[in-house]
């Protein structure tokens, strides 16, 4: 048998909890062509060349919605969502929500009075962007239940094709089904009853000229659901494991209101949540002195980027002041990371997450006395795609 490919040992959950040392053997090598035919590119450079590349489609497995289609028909549907959400016509409705934001991380919070160890997974960051989330779409939050199993079934079959079981495959496309029923009735009662979320004005929106079908509608919000869902819980708790491993750092978010900006920029390109994006070459692609051929399936290794020491200095260092605050918050290409993707696919919700991650940490910054991490490593989720730890045992004397 073959001895396995960097790549294969990158998958390998025995690696789950330290992936960058693999990345930097990745990077030895710009292109690798993997036994399954897929290739993998791990350089800063290169990932944001092919992001950019109408050459590189994202119609690939899983999802649905406009994260797995191309432009013109992707930009269309981005457009309509854009201009009921955020940036840069009406960044408002996600500035609007800080207070309720607020609220909620208060209140997860104030639920560990009495306690000296919490799960940060399943006490805290599992159900900050879920209600967010929620909120924003005008969700009722007691079918949480429901979406959390549709949501790990869709995670659990997206990772990298020729690694996924069929069972993994066939579950998430049933819970995909599910989700459709299920925002079928959602949306037809957004349209008899308009709220003041986000898809009552998509609702609302689809009698206009530029409108959505119905199936792009049930489509696109279970997308947001469930993008809304697992990357989020992954960077606060990735945050949390980093400060804490970092206690000067955590100081800082203490003592230093704006620090937490550049904290979370850092965070993204340092311990991201998602770790791979998935396309697939329309054409021969010629990347780094290697041809690509039509239809072969591309791994663009987006954490191993934002580390490529070619890209940004000492790259292995968590180092909150190498980000510029004028610079923050604009798009991908101006970020030193790749962190919520580049090109026409970048992150739809990164104001969003932005504004969670950066409430969540200040508040447990402020709030927990004396925290600690009680076991270090912590055990990870299966998923070496959207990577993170499934618990985080956190120890502290009293909330405050
Ligand atoms: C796209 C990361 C939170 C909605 C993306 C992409 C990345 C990413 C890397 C690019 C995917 C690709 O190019 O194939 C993250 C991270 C998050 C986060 C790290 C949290 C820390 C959110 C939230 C929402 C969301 C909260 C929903 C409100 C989306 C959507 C897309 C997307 C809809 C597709 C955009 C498009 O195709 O134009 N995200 N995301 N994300 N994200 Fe996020």
């Amino acid at each position: 048998m073959a001895a396995a490919s960097v790549f294969e040992r990158v998958l390998d959950y025995a690696n789950r909890a330290d992936p960058y040392p693999l990345y930097r053997e990745l990077r030895e090598k710009p292109v690798w062509r993997e036994a399954d035919g897929s290739y993998v590119v791990s350089r800063y450079r290169d990932i944001v060349a092919l992001l950019h590349d109408p050459r590189l489609s994202s119609r690939n497995v899983g999802l649905g919605g406009f994260i797995h289609q191309d432009p013109p028909e992707h930009d269309r549907i981005r457009r309509i969502l854009d201009r009921h959400y955020g940036p840069p016509e009406t960044p408002d409705r996600i500035d609007r929500m800080e207070p309720d934001l607020l609220e909620i991380v208060t209140g997860l919070i104030d639920g560990f009075t009495g306690r000296t160890e919490i799960d940060l997974v399943d006490d805290f960051s599992y159900p900050l962007p879920v209600t967010a989330i929620c909120r924003l779409l005008g969700v009722p939050l007691e079918d949480e239940p429901r979406f959390h199993a549709w949501a790990d079934a869709v995670i659990d079959g997206l990772g990298p094709p020729a690694h996924t079981p069929e069972q993994a495959r066939r579950k998430a496309t049933d819970a995909l089904a599910e989700m459709g029923e299920y925002f079928a009735i959602l949306i037809d009662a957004h349209r008899a009853v308009v709220g003041e979320d986000l898809l009552s004005a998509i609702v609302a929106d689809a009698s206009t000229r530029e409108g959505m079908s119905r199936a792009e509608l049930t489509a696109n919000a279970a997308l947001l659901l469930i993008a809304g869902h697992e990357t989020t819980v992954n960077l606060i708790t990735n945050g949390m494991l980093t400060l804490l491993r970092h206690p000067d750092m955590l100081d800082r978010v203490r003592r230093e209101p704006e620090f937490v900006i550049r904290t979370v920029e850092e965070l993204l390109r340092y311990e991201p949540p998602v770790h791979f994006l998935l396309r697939v070459a329309l054409d021969d692609v010629d990347i780094a002195g290697t041809t690509i051929p039509a239809d072969a399936t591309i791994h663009l290794a987006v954490a191993s980027g934002s580390r490529d020491p070619h890209h940004v200095p000492d790259p292995d260092r968590f180092d909150p002041d190498r980000h510029d605050l004028e610079r923050i918050d604009v798009d991908a290409r101006e970020s030193q990371h790749l962190g919520f993707g580049g090109g026409v696919h970048h992150c739809f919700g990164a104001p969003l997450a932005r504004l969670e991650t950066q409430l969540a940490l200040t508040e447990l910054a402020l709030r927990l006395e004396n925290p600690r991490l009680l076991a270090d490593p912590p055990p990870y989720r299966p998923n070496p795609v959207l990577r993170g730890p499934r618990h985080l045992r956190i120890g502290f004397d009293r909330v405050r």
